[in-house]
């Protein structure tokens, strides 16, 4: 089976991509700057392997591809999830602060593309998606590092499916709101408010964004590319109006 690359994958939407993509038969390296993504992938046992790599970091993408292409084969898709964000207005972030997010969001998407695209293409097959954001297309407070890069990877995705179709197909997911740590410091009350702004009324599970993503790259979604495919419970399409 093709092997898949998952940034971001020791918890939340990457784990749980992860963890569908291998139960649909894929093997899958899961990479993360947290070393709990190697027991992660140990309990998805045979055909998974952990990498600890920075996403923003040419150097370790360089060393992510070579150790994929001895343990499991050649990437044959990539799915860029791992995120920076950091949570305050404009006059009261850091440079350091946008630089990161710009780092890990966007030119980590640059690197890992680069890294991987001579595999992703040597089969004429390739596939990747780049987990963005409702936040691409919404201006909410507070996080104009975070909203910026998730518009920046929407963009990034048309210019590569064009660059490199029919070779390669890439499409963006746009996740509304979704259930993982990311909401950790954010109490129940808001999170239930932020469920009922759906027209589904209520947050989305990680498996309910796996299950797109997993699609996207199969065989399914042949005729899909360059898209940005929201999973936000109708986060978008409805708004609160007297
Ligand atoms: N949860 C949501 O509500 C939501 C909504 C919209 C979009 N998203 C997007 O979904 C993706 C996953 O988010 P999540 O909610 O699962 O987050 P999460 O915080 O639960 O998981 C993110 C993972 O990325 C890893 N990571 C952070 N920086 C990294 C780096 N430089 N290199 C490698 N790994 C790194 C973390 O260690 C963590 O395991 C992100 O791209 C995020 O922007 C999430």
């Amino acid at each position: 089976m093709p092997v898949a690359v998952v940034t971001g994958a020791a918890r939340g939407i990457g784990r749980a991509t992860a963890q569908t993509l291998h139960g649909a038969g894929w093997r899958v390296a899961m990479t993360d700057v947290d070393p709990h993504v190697s027991e992660r992938a140990a309990e998805l046992g045979q055909g998974a392997c952990g990498i600890v790599a920075d996403a923003a970091s040419a150097e370790d993408w360089q060393r992510v591809v070579a150790e994929v292409n001895e343990r499991l084969g050649p990437v044959g898709a990539l799915v860029l999830n791992a995120l920076a964000t950091d949570a305050n207005p404009l006059h009261a972030m850091s440079e350091e602060a946008w630089q990161r997010q710009l780092d890990v969001n966007l030119t980590g998407a640059f690197h890992g593309l680069r890294a991987c695209l001579p595999d992703l293409l040597s089969d004429g097959q390739g596939r990747a998606v780049i987990v963005s954001s409702v936040h691409a297309h919404f201006g909410l407070l507070d996080v104009p590092g975070y909203a910026a890069t998730k518009a920046g990877q929407t963009g990034l995705v048309r210019q590569v499916a064009a660059q490199y179709g029919p070779r390669l197909r890439i499409n963006c997911v746009a996740p509304g709101p979704i259930r993982t740590a990311l909401w950790d410091r954010i109490s129940e009350a808001e999170r239930q408010r932020s469920g009922r702004q759906t027209a589904l009324g209520r947050m989305g599970e990680p498996e309910e964004v796996a299950e797109v993503i997993a699609f996207l790259l199969s065989d399914r979604a042949s005729y899909i590319t360059g898209a940005t495919i929201p999973v936000d419970g109708g986060w978008s399409i409805t708004k609160d109006s007297a």
